[in-house]
């Protein structure tokens, strides 16, 4: 009985310290031992946290890229939503893990490794579409009825929120989150 108990303990504590992380807000992305920003990480991105590098986390995520447009890397085939955006001409280097072809377009999905200055993760990407949720029930029912999540498809959220951003008290970084969520949430996903 207790034996059970302890290795249940000893279970759980493996699920919570090597399962995924998230990242929880926008942050910078760098090549290892350079100081300068090559990109950007979106927020409810899964990563694997490597190891601690100074005040920074070396990470390695996942994502898929277009050949010839290497610099967008999204999350899914064929929708704009985004993982990480990096600079155009930066070189990186990635793994390719498969090569799918949709829509009649070639895939690639890759596994890459960047430092980034992201302060927090968390272990349920759920808390943070709570928050996310709450965000957009709290700013977006002030002028009209809240629309669906499912009314618009991926592509679109992104410049729906956009146009409507500047009539709420949304900050900026706080919309990379809604943005990331109702896209998550949306029609065709
Ligand atoms: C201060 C008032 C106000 C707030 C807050 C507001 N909206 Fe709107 N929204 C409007 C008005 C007015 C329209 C009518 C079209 C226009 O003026 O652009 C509209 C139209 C829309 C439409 C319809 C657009 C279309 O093409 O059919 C959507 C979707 C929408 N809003 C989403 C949102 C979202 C998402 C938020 C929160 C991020 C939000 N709105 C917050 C005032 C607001």
């Amino acid at each position: 009985m207790v034996k059970g108990k302890l290795l249940c303990i000893i279970a759980c504590f493996m699920t919570i310290s090597f399962g995924a992380d998230y990242t929880t807000s926008v942050s910078s992305l760098y090549i290892e031992g350079n100081q300068k920003v090559v990109g950007r990480l979106l927020p409810t991105v899964k990563v694997d946290i490597i190891e601690k590098v100074g005040d920074k986390f070396k990470i390695s995520f996942e994502g898929y890229i277009q050949d010839g447009a290497e610099n967008a890397i999204y999350f899914v085939p064929n929708k704009r939503i985004l993982v990480a955006g990096i600079t155009k001409n930066a070189k990186f280097d990635y793994e390719v893990i498969e090569t799918i072809t949709d829509k009649d377009k070639v895939w690639k999905k890759i596994k890459t490794t960047f430092i980034t200055d992201q302060k927090e993760f968390t272990k349920d990407v759920n808390t943070l579409y709570k928050k996310a949720d709450e965000m957009y029930s709290n700013n977006c029912s002030i002028c009209h009825a809240l629309h669906n999540k499912k009314e618009f498809n991926a592509n679109q959220w992104p410049s729906v929120v956009n146009s409507m951003l500047s009539r709420t008290a949304i900050s900026k970084e706080d919309s990379y989150i809604l943005i990331q969520y109702l896209q998550k949430h949306a029609k065709d996903m």
